[in-house]
């Protein structure tokens, strides 16, 4: 293989994955990219329960790794870097992953690169779908809900972000209220296809307000006054209230993410791209490729298995490190919380994922 090859891992939430991605001539290649979900072990829980998270990433981690290597067809000497996931996340799994890449690095003399976990996913779609930058991402998964101006590697402008709940977690929420299982987001999707997205007024918090901040705390509460307002529920009011939660969602992206486009019109981004699991949702999707039609720019979602989190982005944004001559940084330690964008003030709260911003 030439070119660059980097193993990549990333252990901050409940997924233990592992991947390697070689970089040629500025072109990205997933050679394998595994990722083994601990969904089974939370699903009791209705959601990420940290220690257990930690346990079952000490258990997966080698054999992950492992199955790793073998599925690209290399082996340790074959590596010209380790990269892996020091935050934002639960610290316990970010411990796992680094103290197993700092192993690694140490018995191979590799550089060991410490990745920002949300640098991974705003990297994500130069690697899968070669976008150029600059490009406007909407990071939208369980413990993030951010807009950011991805100008390059190590180039990250972050316009706005939740001031309360990540957007995922609003779906999981409102799914646990429902008595829909977790996680909510394809749950709440489902239901919502038989519903009257009209039937429920929401409200939409922030929207018509400048900037392209997000609060979603209070939607989650009007949808509970509603539910108790007509309990007990029938599958027709769930799929009602679904499929109005759904709605109200799309018109909130679509007022921030348009004030995002705003924000940005004297040096306009190439794409709108987006990211996260909440990005897997096809009203979420139809409605951002909507905004990016109205602001003339192409909208782009990687592939859904890349949306969510994974370690090939992590090996990716290491790659462009080590070929952009960054230093690798083995003495770091991991950080539960740790901003893309180290000059945006802070946002206020904890995620159920860590931190937010
Ligand atoms: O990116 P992800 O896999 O993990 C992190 O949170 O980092 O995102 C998971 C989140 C969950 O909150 C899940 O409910 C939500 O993404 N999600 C969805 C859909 N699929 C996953 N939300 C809405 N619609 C979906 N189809
Ligand atoms: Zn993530």
């Amino acid at each position: 293989m030439t070119g660059i090859v980097v193993l990549g891992i990333e252990t901050s939430c409940d997924e233990t994955a592992a991947a390697v991605v070689a970089l040629d001539g500025g072109q990205g290649l997933i050679r394998s990219n595994i990722v083994l979900s601990q969904l089974d072990e939370h699903a009791a829980y209705g959601g990420v329960v940290p220690e257990i998270a930690a346990r079952a990433h000490v258990e997966a981690l080698d054999q992950v790794i492992r199955s790793a290597l073998e599925a690209a067809e290399v082996g340790f000497s074959d590596l010209n870097a380790i990269a892996v996931t020091a935050g934002p996340g639960l610290v316990g799994g970010l411990l796992v992953g680094v103290m197993t890449a700092r192993a690694i690095a140490a018995a191979r003399n590799l550089p060991l690169y410490a990745i920002n976990h949300l640098e991974g996913h705003a990297l994500t779609a130069a690697l899968t779908n070669r976008s150029e930058f600059p490009y406007l991402l909407l990071l939208v998964s369980g413990g993030h809900t951010q807009l950011v101006m991805v100008g390059g590697l190590a180039d990250y402008q972050r316009l706005g972000s939740t001031i309360d709940d990540a957007l995922g977690e609003a779906f999981d929420k409102t799914a646990k209220m429902l008595g829909l299982p977790y996680p909510g987001g394809p749950a709440v999707e489902a239901a919502a296809t038989e519903g009257d997205p009209n039937r429920f007024k929401l409200p939409k918090p922030l929207v018509g307000k400048p900037g392209c901040d997000f609060s979603f705390s209070g939607l989650k509460t009007a949808v509970r006054r509603a539910a108790e307002g007509i309990a007990p529920l029938t599958d027709r009011d769930i799929a009602d209230l679904c499929a109005s939660f759904q709605k109200t969602i799309t018109e909130i992206l679509d007022d921030r993410v348009g004030n995002a486009v705003q924000m940005v019109s004297k040096s306009p981004p190439l794409a709108l791209v987006a990211a996260g699991g909440v990005a897997a949702n096809r009203a979420v999707r139809d409605r951002l490729q909507a905004v990016s039609a109205e602001a003339g720019i192409p909208f782009v979602a990687p592939p859904p298995a890349l949306c969510t989190d994974n370690a090939a982005m992590i090996a990716w944004a290491g790659a462009l490190r080590l070929q952009a001559g960054h230093d690798s940084n083995d003495d770091f330690v991991p950080r539960a919380r740790w901003p893309l964008d180290e000059s945006a003030a802070p946002k206020l709260g904890h995620g159920r994922k860590g931190a937010r911003v």
